[in-house]
């Protein structure tokens, strides 16, 4: 009798680790798919790419870009880097926090230090970010991915309850 079970991780790895693709390739394709890296994918992906699970984790941790839990509902990307501080990001990150009583993620080079992250998925998760591609247009900032240049506290307090009220739609559709 065959007892293998197939779990949903086996599946999602069986799906995108085709031959010839890099563990780093799988990593992004099952984030676009899932929206993170569920961590029952580590054991398949070790064994489909005959790596040790640390290895696989060890990736999977380095990159800051990889997710090991359900994203927020709204994610809100501040830009630190220096063209956006000169135009006031800084004043903007406190009135970011200090409105909504969240904190932004320290985030230094690797590892996930989402604050929201560690409590599964939540309403809204804060990150800085360095750099935009938009420094003509301090500050910025991406709410769930779209682009805000010229961000003011009113601004930003009119994005986010816009944010808000479409996830509010969404799960009444829902
Ligand atoms: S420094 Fe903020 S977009 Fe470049």
């Amino acid at each position: 009798m065959d007892d293998i079970t197939v779990t949903p991780a086996d599946e999602l790895v069986r799906r995108h680790a085709q031959p010839g693709r890099t563990l780093l390739a799988i990593l992004h394709a099952i984030q676009d798919e899932t929206g993170f890296i569920p961590p029952e994918t580590v054991v398949p992906l070790a064994k489909a790419l005959n790596l040790s699970r640390a290895e696989v984790h060890g990736v999977i941790t380095y990159y800051h870009h990889f997710r090991t839990s359900p994203p927020a509902a709204v994610t809100v990307q501040l830009c630190r880097a220096e063209a956006c501080r000169s135009m006031g990001s800084e004043t903007l990150a406190q009135h970011v926090e200090s409105s909504t009583g969240c904190r932004f993620a320290q985030q230094h080079g690797h590892g996930h230090d989402h604050p929201q992250e560690q409590e599964g998925a939540s309403l809204l998760a804060l990150e800085s970010v360095y750099c935009l591609g938009q420094c003509a247009l301090s500050p910025t900032m991406t709410i769930n991915g779209t682009l805000h240049a010229k961000v003011t506290p009113q601004k930003f307090d009119a994005l986010l309850a816009a944010a808000m009220a479409s996830i509010d739609g969404a799960r009444e559709v829902a």
